[in-house]
């Protein structure tokens, strides 16, 4: 029986519950949020979706009540404020880091074999954080960013290729930032076809500006942070982890010499399976590519250094 908890039930953290129940990737889901009612509300109206939609996922909601999600095989951590538009993604980290410091510790209390997925922005220093504090083995926490900001390349791939986004390959590394993520242009193909040779330079430089700050753009249009792309990526990553598909997600994880980096949580392509993150795929990155991985590392332990200005480290 798989159990998941899903921390926060704004619209990602109720967006990612949802998912998890409509695709039966849990036998139970546990929401949970400060706000008294929220998650029992929305949990008991997903419930009344079940027999129109005809999935028989357990779902549940609870104030502040951690003893609920013990023994849950995997957590996802969404807490904490959205970004408004104008704002980026780092700004957060103030009002952020407690929240999201505190969940974590709460949730090791009841589950202390759980694999932690971390969705709270800025995401890539959040799960940092959680990784420091809770002294969790490095297999057992990840980030959820690559696995949003690759289906965003896709999809923008997709438009510009006029085809179907479900044949197109791309992945997404570095910080998930907008000025920090790198979309992989040239690794990106159609049908095994490399994009490079069906859309001209400009055309892909556009598609890569337009992923980098697909979050932003989304902002702007709803006032508030996207939900349905980043709830459905965090169920993504679960599902990888609670069905052992040790599918290879482009994860913020802790590097460890990888890619010329130690003590930085970020973007690389991983394989997610039960044990959380199983093996780091090092890809050859070119001269370009790597300067700019360099730079997305010093801008994420940029933010991360702000852990210990703000007493959170
Ligand atoms: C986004 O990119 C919420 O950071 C998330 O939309």
């Amino acid at each position: 029986m798989a159990k998941v908890t899903v921390v926060g039930a704004g619209n990602v953290g109720a967006t990612c519950a949802n998912v998890l129940a409509f695709h039966e990737i849990a036998d139970q889901v546990v929401m949970l949020d400060v706000k008294e009612g929220v998650s029992e509300g929305k949990a008991m109206d997903m419930m009344q979706t079940a027999q129109l939609l005809g999935f028989d996922t357990n779902l549940v909601g609870c104030t502040n009540d951690y003893a609920r999600t013990a023994g849950s095989d995997v957590v996802v951590i969404t807490s904490g404020m959205p970004r408004k538009p104008g704002m980026t993604r780092e700004e957060l980290i103030g009002v952020n880091a407690g929240i999201v410091k505190s969940v974590a510790g709460n949730i090791l209390q009841y589950s202390p074999e759980a694999i932690i997925v971390v969705i709270s922005n800025p995401m890539d220093t959040m799960t940092y954080l959680s990784l420091k504090s809770l002294g969790l083995p490095k297999n057992r926490i990840l980030g959820m960013g690559g696995a949003l900001d690759s289906s965003r390349f896709k999809y923008f791939l997709s438009q510009a290729l006029g085809c179907n986004a479900n044949e197109v390959e791309g992945m997404v590394i570095g910080g998930h930032g907008d000025t920090t993520m790198i979309p992989l242009a040239r690794l990106a193909t159609y049908k095994g076809i490399p994009v490079s040779t069906l859309l001209s330079a400009e055309k892909l430089d556009e598609v890569v500006k337009s992923t980098m700050v697909g979050g932003a753009t989304l902002t702007k249009l709803l006032g508030t942070s996207a939900w349905y792309a980043p709830g459905a990526a965090g169920a993504f990553v679960v599902e990888s982890i609670i069905r052992d598909q040790k599918k290879m997600i482009p994860s913020c994880v802790a590097l460890d010499g990888e890619y010329g980096q130690n003590d930085i949580c970020i973007g690389v392509p991983a394989i997610i399976g039960r044990n959380g993150v199983e093996k780091i795929v090092e890809l050859e990155l070119t001269a370009d590519e790597k300067a700019l991985f360099e730079q997305s590392a010093a801008a994420v332990r940029k933010t991360n250094a702000i852990l210990k200005e703000i007493n959170a480290l």
